[in-house]
């Protein structure tokens, strides 16, 4: 029998509010983004309570966009997924309690989503064919993993960051270079006109070869400034973010072809907003064709934070009549 199956996902764990409407996990019937990038950029990161509050404020006419674009009604959604975390406590709150009082008024069953099992299924959105098991590489402002998907809701980390996560390390290089947050966007186009060898920053090494570190290159790069500085010589920061990229870029590389290896599994999906940088998505796609790695590297919108993902990890809870009560709780750290 065909299946028709309508989520609403909602997401609010950072600075995105967030709502759409998936059909049977992969059609995406509509993706509402409301950044408050612009809110939060005089301040040079995301303040918590100031994201919480704009969540306050949008959260409702987010959801209203998300259901007239889908051209659908609250009655026509099957479950309503929100991120109940980890992230920002007061910004997973609001979406998580908002989707509650959706589920409540309009009796339709509620899913909680990990933000990382969303960023996930994003690698699912317009993307039938794609499916575990496969090797995911997140790589965000706050994460980074590389997960065994032996299936649908089925996760073994193989690794994960022992400090920062690649996209922290992209937004602190960038601020002492002083480009705006979010710093990994800018970093990526200032990189355009830098020569990738001409500094060699540290790769860290570490005992469990899929893990990986970038706190070392960050002060490193910090280190390097300010000699520079000290010294009265000028710096080339196009050739410093260039540097600083393609160290980034080589670990996260290297690990998630050692990670395909390891596991024997030739399906590689890349995810978080790091996803969206050029030098990564070149070299992988490069890389994984060399060694015959099918790679998926979802579009850009797909990558930082967004409801779709959301609702496309939602669909699979649904399948699997995995729903939650009233007393689910948002939660700040919360493992896969
Ligand atoms: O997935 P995401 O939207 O939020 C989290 O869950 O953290 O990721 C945001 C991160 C930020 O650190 C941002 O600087 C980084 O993704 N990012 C990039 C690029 N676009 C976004 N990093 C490197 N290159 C990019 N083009
Ligand atoms: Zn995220």
């Amino acid at each position: 029998m065909e299946e028709n199956i309508k989520i609403l996902g909602i997401e609010t764990s950072c600075d995105e509010t967030a709502a759409a409407v998936i059909l049977n996990g992969d059609v995406v019937l509509s993706n509402v983004i409301f950044s408050q990038i612009d809110i939060h950029k005089p301040h040079g990161g995301v303040v918590p309570e100031i994201a919480a509050r704009n969540h306050i404020d949008k959260i409702d006419t987010v959801v209203k966009k998300a259901l007239d674009d889908a051209g659908c009604t609250l009655m026509d959604i099957d479950a309503i997924a929100a991120t109940y975390g980890p992230g920002l406590i007061g910004a997973v709150l609001v979406g998580l309690n908002f989707a509650k009082s959706l589920s409540f008024a309009a009796d339709t069953p509620l899913i909680g989503i990990n933000h990382l099992e969303g960023h996930i299924s994003s690698a699912y959105l317009e993307n039938s064919g794609f499916a575990p098991p496969f090797v995911a590489l997140i790589a965000s402002g706050g994460h980074n993993h590389l997960v065994y998907v032996e299936n649908y809701g089925e996760y073994e980390i193989l690794g994960r960051t022992v400090d920062d996560a690649a996209g922290e390390a992209f937004d602190k290089v960038a601020r002492s270079l002083g480009l705006p947050y979010p710093g990994g966007v800018q970093i990526d186009s200032l990189a355009k006109e830098g020569d990738p060898a001409a500094i060699p920053f540290p790769r860290a090494k570490l005992d469990n070869a899929l893990d990986f570190s970038f706190s070392g290159l960050k002060s490193a790069v910090l280190n390097y400034i300010n000699s520079a500085k000290m010294k009265g010589d000028k710096t080339n920061h196009a050739d410093i973010a260039a540097s600083f990229q393609d160290a980034v870029v080589d670990v996260l590389v290297k690990n998630a072809l050692n990670a395909c290896l390891m596991t024997g599994v030739d399906k590689l999906a890349v995810v978080g907003g790091v996803a969206c940088n050029s030098r990564l998505r070149e070299t992988l796609t490069k890389k994984c064709a060399q060694q015959d790695i099918a790679l998926h590297i979802p579009k850009p919108i797909f990558c930082t934070d967004n409801a779709a993902m959301v609702a496309a990890a939602g669909f699979y809870h649904y399948k699997k009549g995995s729903f939650a009560g009233m007393g689910l709780n948002g939660q700040s750290s919360l493992s896969l």
